[in-house]
């Protein structure tokens, strides 16, 4: 993997990945991206807000900036999180420890949570704390497999279908699908047609909501 730090418009950090020639997040901001197509149409939308547990699945994790966002408003919502996250290329220690993310944000202990986010072993449950349980899968997407209707809430942040097709296929989405209970949630920042046709066809219902800063709009899919 070749990639290098990037500091986004909102002075968060990412990283720029130059085998596909995308960024992680949004240059725009990776945190005002993170939190608002994440945590605020996600993790804090009406459909969820009845839950007291719930059972993310992200595709995948990267820097780890939504986990960590995750992690904090779990403990601010007083929710018991399962987050479950693939990562087919993880970052090495040496580039988690280049992200600014720490400094950045205004949370007690947030070095130490990030540090242990970014550390803990893979494919293992991890009891991070009362309300946070995190499965870091060191797998590709492609042809995983997911206990059947078991998340709420799925974060679908792969790099876009123009360069990973292979990541946004009816297979992929198919897969996810079975793993998600009635009602729950899929978010991702791509509004693509064919990406949405896909994701009609197999049973998700289609809501476009606005963008973070730099992007019209974002969708958020619903098993129904
Ligand atoms: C857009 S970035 C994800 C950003 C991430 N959610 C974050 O907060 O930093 C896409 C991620 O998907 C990972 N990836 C690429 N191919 C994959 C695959 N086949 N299976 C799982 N993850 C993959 C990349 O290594 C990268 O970390």
């Amino acid at each position: 993997m070749k990639r290098h730090l990037v500091i986004t418009e909102d002075d968060s950090s990412s990283f720029y990945d130059e085998e596909v020639n995308q960024y992680y997040h949004s240059h725009f901001g990776a945190l005002q991206e993170s939190l608002h197509i994440f945590i605020n149409a996600g993790l804090c939308s009406e459909y969820l807000s009845h839950l007291a547990h719930i059972s993310i699945l992200e595709l995948g994790f990267g820097t780890g900036l939504n986990a960590l966002l995750t992690y904090f408003k779990a403990e601010e919502m007083q929710k018991k999180i399962y987050y479950e996250t693939l990562e087919l290329y993880p970052l090495t220690p040496k580039e988690a420890a280049q992200l600014n993310y720490p400094n950045i944000l205004d949370y007690e202990n947030v070095k130490e949570i990030f540090t242990t986010l970014s550390s803990t072993p893979w494919d293992e449950n991890v009891v991070i704390s009362e309300h946070f349980t995190l499965n870091k899968r060191q797998i590709s997407a492609i042809g995983a497999q997911y206990s059947p209707h078991f998340f709420n809430l799925v974060y679908f942040d792969p790099f876009s279908p123009d360069v990973q097709p292979e990541l946004w296929t009816k297979a992929v989405f198919e897969s996810i699908f079975n793993s998600m209970s009635d009602n729950a949630i899929l978010l991702t920042y791509c509004t693509k047609g064919t990406v949405k046709e896909v994701m009609r066809k197999i049973g998700f219902e289609i809501e476009k909501l606005p963008g973070p800063a730099g992007k019209r709009e974002i969708l958020r899919g619903r098993k129904i």
